[in-house]
């Protein structure tokens, strides 16, 4: 029996459970041994805010206690999240491609560092359990989660980033001039030991409000503020309990999905930092 909030859930999502709910439903302890670690990658189908189908990934690791989510957008843009629990850490990264016509780059990369919190996502171990039974299947977020403005006043020294958290120092190679992250992010690292010499305050806020949009500067060399978005299409946000009544206690027995959007905005030295980010 499922609890009342699983009614109207559609089929695709009821068809993706947590695979352990058997083992669960048997009590068996959790992997084979002691401290066994778990590596597992799921691959679904979702369908982005902008209509197309894209193959997402999602990988989980009980060791580092981290959860990886890729997927490709239309655009080739590759934008990756990590959740690392261990450190409190979430880390965004977005490879964008240029326009090599245009004489841009063959891509940019861009991160964003913020504080995980609690059931932000499910655990790692959760994650690492989850198996779906129709991989064809496009998958719907049962929830929209609202847009979530974020403005990136401090840069992250890359060098010193893997004290933060060790998957910086693989995730954001490509964007060694380019991490970014929060003052209110970094008074809570600071306060769970993190070294402060790794922040660097970018050009104040009131300064930044002075400062115009990247899109409405012409001039390739000028500073500006720059926008970037991302989506999340599809992720476990949280996991579903049920009732029983030979059990004494609800059991975990499914996930719920979810789908969030982040606006990142921050300061770039040049114009040509941003050069996706044109006036509407
Ligand atoms: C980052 O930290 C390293 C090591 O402490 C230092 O040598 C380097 O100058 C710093 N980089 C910047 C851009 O501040
Ligand atoms: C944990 O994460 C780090 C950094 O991403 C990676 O190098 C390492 O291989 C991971 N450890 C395990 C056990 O997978």
């Amino acid at each position: 029996m499922c609890p009342p909030g699983s009614r109207g859930v559609p089929k695709a999502s009821r068809a993706l459970l947590l695979l352990p709910l058997l083992v669960w439903l048997l009590g068996t302890p959790r992997g084979v041994g002691a401290g066994a670690s778990q590596r597992a990658e799921l691959r679904v189908r979702v369908r982005l805010p902008e209509g197309q189908v894209t193959e997402e990934s999602l990988q989980a690791d009980s060791d580092n206690d981290s959860i990886i989510l890729e997927l490709r957008k239309p655009d080739g843009t590759l934008v990756s999240f990590i959740a690392d629990f261990r450190k409190y850490v979430k880390i965004f990264r977005a490879l964008i491609l240029g326009e090599l016509e245009k004489g841009q780059s063959q891509f940019q990369a861009l991160c964003f560092v913020t504080r995980l919190h609690h059931n932000e996502i499910i655990p790692s171990e959760a994650m690492a359990k989850l198996r779906q039974k129709n991989p064809r299947a496009v998958r719907q977020p049962e929830e929209v989660r609202g847009l979530e403005h974020l403005h990136m006043d401090i840069a992250v020294n890359f060098s010193q980033g893997g004290l933060l958290s060790p998957h910086l120092r693989n995730v954001c190679a490509e964007a060694v001039d380019a991490i970014y992250t929060r003052q209110e992010d970094v008074w809570f690292w600071l306060q769970q030991g993190v070294d402060s010499s790794m922040f660097k305050a970018l050009p104040k806020d009131t300064e930044q409000a002075l400062l115009p949009h990247c899109g409405q500067v012409e001039d390739l060399g000028k500073p500006c503020v720059c926008h970037y978005g991302l989506n999340l299409a599809w992720y476990p946000c949280m996991l579903k309990y049920c009732h029983s009544h030979d059990r004494p206690v609800p059991y975990k027995c499914g996930i719920r999905s979810c789908q969030k959007s982040y606006n990142f905005n921050f300061y770039v030295p040049q114009r040509q930092l941003c050069l996706w980010d044109e006036d509407p």
